[in-house]
């Protein structure tokens, strides 16, 4: 990261933590108290504090009652978090393409991969950009399909002034070392539903009850706890919310105006009443314009002193367990106990295939400042025009 993060606030949270005796997160005062502010920040009624984003996906999984063989929709450009939680409860992932110039799964996408099967959605909002969670949601709606969002990347975003997490069934975020807000690792279910809720508890705690005190280990569920070290830290971290992704959001608007006019290049499509908050900012070359593909593009404005990369592959094709069935050693479970296996691969979802080979990722930050956007602007008007007259000349 370039610039400081952490400070004050968060070392005096954790000596509070620290003098506290107990680094137990029901018997501390922090983890307590990150859920509650949690919950006022993104109005939902129960919050759910685990180790990492993976493990609060996860147990989302589990809590929204997943369980061998059944389907369970998500994107195919995302993270691994977003799909370990699937297929350690055996069931099988199932991707539904992007529109190619959001890098979002879409309602329509969504539709198309239900079968009797279905039991639940992860919509991802890539980015921090809003997906279209509530056309997802009214796709699953009358169905029995759980909708799980899996705001990793999308702290503080929001959709027509509600925030991201609060649509569907439940929200995941992490706090990881990488994302906007962090302690280290971390992680958050937001839930208005208190039944799902219990269950999630049980989920990221070895299915110890220590919400409505019942016995008996219902089911098998790991530890994922967090603990008040990174509650405390996670506490001061949301104190400083609100300017981060105010900030983001503005620079990632002005990136995306400035964009717009360059030739050949696809800024990052938002959609009519969404507030991203930019985690990073993704927009993608027309080859066809430029004659050129992505990695001759990226060194070439990395020559005129901006970084840019490729964000990653696919998760459809690139992941060896999923394309040779070998999640788990000794087996081809889960798939071998599928009613049917995806045809995971190149070609299932040629939208996100597409706009990753033609995608460039830029790290925006809240340390940047309008004039670095707009030398970023510069530079890659710049060579896309170069490229451009090259091509046609
Ligand atoms: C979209 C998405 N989902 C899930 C995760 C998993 O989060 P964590 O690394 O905290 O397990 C990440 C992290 O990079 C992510 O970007």
């Amino acid at each position: 990261m370039p610039g400081r993060r952490f400070g004050r606030e968060e070392l005096r949270q954790l000596k509070e933590a620290l003098e506290q005796n107990t680094l137990f997160y029901k018997h501390g005062k922090k983890t307590a108290l990150l859920c509650e502010k949690m919950s006022r920040l993104v109005g939902a009624g129960n919050v759910v504090p685990c180790s990492s984003g993976s493990a609060a996906i996860h147990g989302a999984v589990k809590a929204c009652g997943v369980g061998p063989a059944d389907e369970v929709i998500t994107a195919p450009i995302t993270d691994a978090g977003t799909l370990l939680g699937i297929v350690y409860e055996g069931a099988i992932p199932v991707f539904a393409d992007v529109n190619t110039d959001s890098f979002n799964m879409t309602p329509a996408s969504v539709e198309a991969r239900i079968t009797p099967r279905t039991r639940a959605v992860i919509v991802v909002h890539l980015m921090g950009n809003p997906a279209d969670v509530e056309g997802i949601v009214a796709v699953c709606r009358g169905k029995g399909i759980k909708v799980i969002e899996d705001c990793a990347q999308a702290w503080g975003a929001k959709m027509n002034g509600r925030p991201l997490g609060t649509f569907g069934d439940c929200g995941c975020f992490s706090l990881n070392d990488f994302k906007h807000i962090s302690c280290g690792e971390g992680g958050l279910i937001v839930t208005d539903d208190g039944d799902l809720a219990w269950r999630a508890a049980l989920s990221i705690d070895k299915c110890y009850d220590r919400v409505r005190n019942t016995r008996g280990m219902e089911f098998c569920a790991p530890n994922y706890r967090i603990t008040e070290l990174q509650s405390a830290v996670a506490i001061a971290q949301l104190g400083r919310l609100k300017g981060l992704v105010t900030k983001r959001n503005a620079l990632g608007a002005r990136l995306g105006k400035g964009l717009r006019k360059a030739p050949g290049i696809i800024p990052c499509k938002v959609l009519p009443g969404a507030w991203p908050s930019w985690w990073f900012y993704m927009f993608r070359i027309d080859t066809g314009v430029l004659g050129v593909d992505a990695d001759t593009f990226i060194k070439a404005v990395a020559a005129e002193g901006v970084p840019l990369e490729r964000y990653c592959e696919p998760v459809h094709y690139s992941y060896k367990y999923l394309v040779n069935q070998s999640a788990f050693n000794h087996s081809k479970w889960p798939f071998s106990s599928a009613k049917a296996v995806p045809p995971y691969g190149r070609g299932y979802c040629p939208s996100a295939e597409m706009a990753y080979e033609t995608g460039v990722r830029f790290k925006l930050n809240h340390w940047l400042g309008a004039r670095e956007i707009d030398d970023t602007v510069k530079a890659v008007s710049k060579v896309a025009a170069c490229f451009k007259s090259r091509k046609s000349g």
